[in-house]
């Protein structure tokens, strides 16, 4: 046995448990859909080439209005922490909004669907958009006291207002966080604590599934929970749902709690200059799930991120301004703020929010609201097109509606799924981008560009125009493509979508995304500061990339991301519990999902209530998302002679695979008694 192979492996990663599957063969895009795209040039390769990095990304910039040209592209004297477009002034509020008036002021900028069909939809012109921002920033200003550089946290469901608000608070320069509005209070409150914000912006409630939601008590349970850890909010500002009635049961604090739309009335026709901010002044931040129990702010620039965000818009999402774009996506992800908000609205497009699931009431609902609005640019997650396909297979031929573009994120997607999407979705005629990113680099990493790169089911395609993928193995050595090997996929050079750092903490972000495989830590060079994903990854011949899943200790559920750090501390809140153990489990329609295994401490005893407990516990610090499949109360975890958990035996008896060789466990008694367990259900 060599030294590697002694090496103990106590922990499961994604990757491991994830299924290969075959490398498929190519689809091409329609010659319609070619004839009309706004990229077909194949020297768009050779112009982002890396002999022509980083002054390739002046095209995306000269997508944008600025105050001030940039003096100098790329910055990088302080490695691997870049500023892009140095010395540049830009707003982001003025770009997405102010400057389309002029041509396209009547027309529709949002489009927001209640999920119940019998409330209208609200059709927002890009006129009304803007008299709108500018009402609330004034109100931010001038009520508020807000200037550029402060944070303000959002914990605001899907609605017309959730990027009004973030709009309101660009055009002053004040950074937006925003929560997912499925997320707990008290994941916002350690939101709101660690970027320092002094107000959180919420709204009453909304409906999911059918049930008007009371979303306002989170925001009390939000702010208990700062004040402890000792952040003052000064005030919650609640916006009231479409339809304009105080919705949520939770009565207002006074003094503290207070109605938007009543307070806006004092701000009607009033006007606030977008203030130019440096391009490399951050823009909001996007806290994510990492390998510690505590959440990081990745932290967005201003001009680099509209920049990325607007260019792969236009040439991957190929929207034109008179297209009819609807993301499925929840704002309170990445996909949202870029893929909904800030690409579409830079481009002058109109954007689709719908506030509720899929599926509500019937499985024809998604197919209705692209028949109603004439949605021509499609976007959604595999989980809710493996969803769909479950759920309703032939409801797509039911509705009049035509697809020109369809695009799959978040996870991977199996390649029988990508072609139901394609035959029955896409009726045959759509191009499919398959867009593989994250939360940390602003805008797709993978991707065809869809008339000029054929589709792959299954896998994402080649590096984007100017982000060059590199596969290194545990050892740094380098993967080449088409030997079927998987590795640690890491991308060679920055590029303007690239979070600046995580909120507050420089080291972690050094640490955790660049120093693995980082050549040398003095260099400003960025030649010497791969980035490490966390994802793993096998590139075929052709250059196209089939992502595994995350090597790391984060699991994507539904697309959505989760520590299982994060999930364990959570589990750690219950007074019976020692100690927690989360590994994912292949899932149908999720991907994957959390099992979580307990260990209780000495004189309490396993019950189903307890179980209960656990899993409620969950919900309550994280989120309904968070929820795990199982709560295994076990006699012991399996335990190396070190003490590590070995993680990597619970994962294979919850997946029902070979739990291997188990004699250097400390304990192997205990694996039997989980099989046994696992095996009773
Ligand atoms: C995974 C979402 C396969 C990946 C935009 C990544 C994907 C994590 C894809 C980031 C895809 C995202 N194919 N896997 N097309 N897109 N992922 O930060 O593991 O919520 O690291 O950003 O999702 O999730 P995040």
């Amino acid at each position: 046995m060599t030294e590697k192979e002694k090496k103990e492996v106590t922990e499961v990663s994604e990757a491991q448990i994830a299924v290969h599957w075959q490398e498929e063969g190519y689809y091409y895009p329609s010659p319609k859909f070619i004839a009309q795209a706004n990229m077909t040039d194949e020297t768009i390769y050779d112009r982002f080439s890396l002999d022509n990095f980083p002054n390739c990304f002046k095209e995306y910039a000269d997508l944008l209005d600025w105050y001030k040209y940039w003096d100098e592209i790329l910055d990088t004297s302080d490695a691997p922490c870049y500023k892009w477009f140095r010395g540049g002034l830009i707003n982001a509020s003025y770009n997405c909004v102010d400057r389309h008036l002029e041509k396209n002021g009547n027309k529709t900028a949002i489009h927001f669907v209640p999920e119940l069909e019998e409330e209208k939809t609200d059709h927002v012109t890009y006129q009304e958009l803007w008299v709108r921002v500018n009402e609330f920033a004034a109100l931010l200003q001038d009520y508020c006291g807000l200037k550029a550089g402060d944070r303000v946290t959002l914990h605001m469901p899907m609605s017309a207002e959730l990027p009004i608000t973030m709009l309101a608070l660009a055009r002053l320069g004040v950074i937006h966080s925003q929560v997912f509005g499925g997320f707990s209070g008290k994941s916002a409150a350690d939101r709101i604590v660690d970027s320092g914000s002094e107000y959180l912006i919420t709204m009453d409630a909304y409906y999911r599934g059918g049930k008007l939601l009371d979303h306002k008590i989170k925001a009390d349970e939000a702010f208990e929970t700062a004040a402890e850890q000792g952040q003052n909010v000064k005030k919650v500002l609640i916006w009231q749902r479409y339809g304009g009635k105080y919705s949520a049961e939770t009565p207002l604090v006074e003094g503290r709690d207070v109605i938007v739309n009543d307070l806006l009335k004092n701000y009607y026709g009033k006007r606030v200059d977008p203030v130019p901010m440096p391009a490399e002044a951050p823009l909001f931040l996007m806290y994510t799930s990492g390998t510690t129990g505590k959440p990081k702010g990745c932290q967005h620039g201003t001009g680099g991120y509209l920049a990325y965000a607007a260019g792969t818009s236009k040439y991957v999402q190929d929207i034109h301004p008179e297209d009819v774009y609807w993301c499925m996506a929840d704002i309170g992800w990445i996909t949202g703020h870029s893929y909904i908000v800030y690409g579409p609205l830079a481009l002058c497009a109109s954007t689709v929010i719908y506030e509720g699931i899929p599926n509500y009431p019937d499985a024809g609902r998604c197919w209705r609201i692209a028949q109603d609005l004439n949605v021509n640019i499609f976007h959604t997650a595999p989980t809710a097109i493996r969803a769909l396909r479950k759920i309703g297979p032939d409801e797509p031929a039911k509705y009049n509606y035509d697809f020109k573009h369809m695009t799959t994120v978040g996870e991977p997607i199996e390649p029988e799924v990508w072609k139901w999407y394609y035959k029955v979705v896409g009726k045959g005629k759509a191009a499919i981008v398959d867009t593989w990113w994250q939360t940390e680099t602003g805008g797709f990493l993978c991707s065809t560009i869809p008339a000029v790169k054929p589709m792959k089911p299954g896998s994402a395609g080649p590096g984007m125009p100017g982000i060059h993928p590199v596969v290194y193995d545990d050892e740094g050595h380098e993967v080449p493509p088409g030997q079927g090997i998987a590795g640690n996929i890491c991308i060679q050079n920055p590029w303007p979508g690239m979070f600046q750092t995580i909120w507050g903490d420089r080291d972690r972000f050094v640490s955790q995304y660049f120093e693995r495989y980082c050549k040398n830590p003095d260099s400003k060079d960025w030649r010497d500061w791969p980035y490490l994903t966390g994802d793993a990854a096998v590139v075929a011949e052709d250059g196209y990339v089939r992502i595994l899943g995350r090597i790391d200790d984060v699991i994507n559920v539904s697309g959505h991301r989760l520590g299982t750090k994060e999930l364990e501390s959570a589990a750690l809140v219950v007074p019976e519990v020692a100690e927690a153990a989360v590994v994912p489990v292949k899932h149908d329609i999720k991907g994957v999902e959390p099992d979580m295994f307990i260990a209780l401490k000495p004189g309490f005893e396993a019950s189903e209530a307890l179980a209960k407990k656990i899993n409620d516990a969950l919900i309550t610090e994280i989120g309904p998302i968070a929820k795990a499949r199982k709560v295994w109360i076990v006699p012991d975890m399996p335990k190396t002679r070190s003490g590590k958990i070995m993680r990597r035996i619970l994962a294979a008896i919850s997946n029902g695979t070979d739990v291997g060789d188990t004699m250097t466990l400390a304990n192997p008694e205990v694996v039997e008694a989980i099989q046994k367990m696992a095996s009773e259900g």
